[in-house]
C-alpha cells in the first residue's frame, strides 16, 4: 500500500480548501523543526544536549539546556518562512515579533518546544507541542502585541503535538479530525499512520500525579479515591493509573486507548491555577482532544472557551474521554 506523507495530505488540504497555503507552508515548517529536535533528543549524552541551564524561564522553572535548544531550533526554523507576525514560547517571557528582515505574515505560533523537559536525562518520552492562531487584521502603524495571543482556543486554525518516544509521531488536527504521522528516519519524512484518530470511550484509566493529593480540590480527592476504591458515580470499575510527567505521552496514550488526565489547581504557592498553561498546553491539547471526539473541563467550562488573560496563565486541566469527563463532571465537579 502506497503511504501518504505529510506533505501530501497538506497540498490535498489546501486543494479542498481547507487550509490556505501559507497554513500549509507554515505547518511544513513546525514538521521540519519537529524533525531537527527528535533528532536532537535521539542523540542523548553523544549530543551535548543534556542537564540543566543555570538558567530559570518565566515560569520559575530551571531550564534543560534541550528546552533551550529546542526553543532555538523552533524560532529558526519558522520565523523566516513569512507566514508569522510573532511567536509565543513557555520559554520566552515576551512574545518574539518576526524581525524587520523577513516578510511577516497573517499567523500567530504558539509552542512548547519541550514538554516533559523533565524526562529527557532519564531517557523518557517528551514532546513538542504547538498551536496556531491568526494574528488580528494589520492596520498602518500598528504592531503586534501581547494580547493578539489573547484568543480562546476556539480560535486555533491548527494545532498539535510531535511526540518523541519510541517512535516520533506528529499528531495534528485542522479543525477536521485529528491525524497521526510516524516519521520515516529513512527518508526524514512524515507519514500518515493513523488518518482519524478518535479517543475510545471504554478505557477505564486516569492519569494524575498523586503524591500532590493532599493539596488538591475536596471535588478531585474525592473522584481519585472513589477510582482506587473502583466505585465512581454509580459505576463499579476497576480503574488502571498512568503518569508520565510529560503531558504529551499522557495525551496521547490517551487519544490511543482512552482515559482521562488530571492536572487539578491545587494548594501549594504559585499552583493555585494548577500548572499547566493554557495558551501552550491546554488550549492545542484541548483542540485535539474534542476533535477526536472527547471532552474538556477546566474551572466550569470547555478549556476552548477560555479567553486569556495572559501570556504564561496556568489553568486546571482535565481532559479525556468524553464519558469519563462527563461523570467527574456530573458527580464531583459540577459546582466548580
Ligand atoms: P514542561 O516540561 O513543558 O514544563 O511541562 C511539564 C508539565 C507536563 O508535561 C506534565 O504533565 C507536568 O508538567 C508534570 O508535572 P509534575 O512534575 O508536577 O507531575
Ligand atoms: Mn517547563
Ligand atoms: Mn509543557
Ligand atoms: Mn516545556
Amino acid at each position: 500500500m502506497r503511504r501518504k506523507s505529510l506533505s501530501q495530505f497538506l497540498i490535498e488540504a489546501e486543494r479542498t480548501g481547507d487550509i490556505s497555503a501559507d497554513l500549509r507552508l507554515l505547518i511544513e515548517l513546525v514538521a521540519r523543526a519537529c524533525k531537527s529536535i527528535s533528532h536532537r533528543i535521539s542523540k542523548g549524552a553523544l549530543g551535548d544536549a543534556l542537564g540543566n541551564l543555570q538558567t530559570e524561564n518565566v515560569q520559575g522553572e530551571v531550564q534543560k539546556k534541550l528546552d533551550v535548544i529546542a526553543n532555538e531550533i523552533f524560532l529558526d526554523a519558522n520565523e523566516w518562512g513569512g507566514q508569522l507576525a510573532a511567536l509565543a514560547s513557555e520559554e520566552m517571557e515576551f512574545i518574539r515579533v518576526v524581525p524587520s528582515h523577513y516578510p511577516k505574515g497573517e499567523y500567530l505560533l504558539v509552542f512548547d518546544p519541550i514538554d516533559g523537559s523533565s524526562n529527557v536525562d532519564v531517557n523518557l518520552s517528551v514532546g513538542t507541542i504547538f498551536s496556531v492562531l491568526k494574528a488580528p487584521e494589520a492596520s498602518p502603524g500598528r504592531d503586534i502585541r501581547e494580547e493578539d495571543f489573547f484568543q480562546a482556543g476556539r480560535n486555533q486554525v491548527a494545532a498539535g503535538y510531535a511526540i518523541y518516544g519510541p517512535q516520533t509521531i506528529l499528531v495534528l488536527t485542522l479543525g477536521r479530525g485529528v491525524s497521526g504521522f510516524t516519521l520515516d528516519r529513512h527518508i526524514g519524512s512524515f507519514i500518515l499512520t493513523d488518518a482519524t484518530m478518535k479517543i475510545p470511550d471504554t478505557n477505564r484509566e486516569f492519569a494524575i500525579n498523586a503524591s500532590n493529593r493532599r493539596y488538591w480540590p475536596e471535588p478531585i480527592q474525592r473522584y481519585f479515591d472513589d477510582c482506587l476504591a473502583g466505585s465512581v458515580g454509580q459505576l463499579a470499575h476497576d480503574y488502571n493509573m498512568r503518569w508520565t510527567a510529560s503531558m504529551v505521552a499522557d495525551v496521547h496514550r490517551i487519544l490511543t486507548r482512552g482515559g482521562v488526565f488530571l492536572y487539578p489547581a491545587d494548594s501549594r504557592p504559585g499552583m493555585q491555577s494548577g500548572k499547566l498553561r493554557l495558551l501552550y498546553e491546554g488550549a492545542p491539547m484541548a483542540l485535539l482532544i474534542e476533535q477526536a471526539g472527547g471532552r474538556t473541563w477546566s474551572n466550569g467550562q470547555a478549556i476552548l472557551d477560555i479567553e486569556p488573560e495572559s501570556l504564561h496563565q496556568r489553568i486546571p486541566v482535565v481532559l479525556g474521554s468524553t464519558s469519563e469527563v462527563q461523570l467527574l463532571v456530573e458527580h464531583y465537579l459540577h459546582n466548580e
